[in-house]
């Protein structure tokens, strides 16, 4: 089975709103978003955005030029038909974060957003494609969020093995072009009610 039948299949399997990873109410990245203050026509990707509840309040909030991303073309379909009339105000790129084709047609960007995704990249090799992305697409002062699973918490998620992080671990990796603006823990309940403690960090570039 590829990646993107097992991601597709965990789409299938289940409603959204019953996914491990499902946030009702994704409010660390918003508070985080709403602190740059962007314009509203800031070039922004969530990344490996699956059904997130993100989009819609991008949407809402006004954000004009919104792309999302997933290996999962299962995923993004429910997305696209939850978000309705709105999906025409977003562009939708099926593709392989650690194996880029379509992803390279990016425009540069002005934020980068993950939840949840970059800690499913256990090999050097796919981490280096990831951010070997990130710094070809973010421009000079544009920022990333990265949400990753956080030391001592899960070591599984959606079935695959995940590397935990810790914000310097995710420095280092961004390399010393990227400054280190915010981070803090957080501790996401998932629907089953198991803690889900993950590390949120913001970088801005130089
Ligand atoms: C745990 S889910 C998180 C989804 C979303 N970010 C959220 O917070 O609800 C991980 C997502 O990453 C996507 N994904 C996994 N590997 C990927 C890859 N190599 N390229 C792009 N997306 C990927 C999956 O399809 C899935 O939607």
């Amino acid at each position: 089975m590829t990646l993107k039948d097992h991601w597709n299949a965990a789409y299938r399997k289940t409603t959204p709103v019953q996914l491990g990873w499902h946030e009702p109410n994704p409010d660390p990245s918003m508070k985080l978003i709403r602190s740059l203050n962007l314009s509203r026509y800031a070039e922004i990707i969530d990344v490996g955005a699956g059904v997130s509840t993100l989009i819609d309040l991008l949407l809402e909030d006004g954000f004009q030029n919104i792309t999302v991303n997933d290996i999962s073309p299962v995923a993004l379909d429910l997305l696209r038909e939850s978000l309705g009339k709105e999906e025409c105000n977003v562009e939708w790129m099926v593709d392989d974060l650690t194996a880029p084709t379509i992803l390279k047609q990016l425009p540069l960007l002005d934020l980068w957003h993950d939840r949840a995704v970059l800690h499913f990249f256990t090999s050097d090799k796919d981490q280096l494609a990831y951010f070997n992305l990130l710094k070809q697409k973010v421009k000079s002062k544009g920022y990333v969020i990265i949400a990753a699973f956080s030391k001592g918490g899960a070591d599984h998620c959606a079935g695959l093995p995940i590397l935990q992080y810790d914000t310097t671990m995710i420095s280092q990796r961004l390399g010393s072009d990227f400054i280190l603006k915010e981070s803090f823990e957080h501790t996401f309940i998932n629907p089953n009610g198991d803690e889900r403690p993950y590390i949120y960090t913001l970088f801005q570039r130089k």
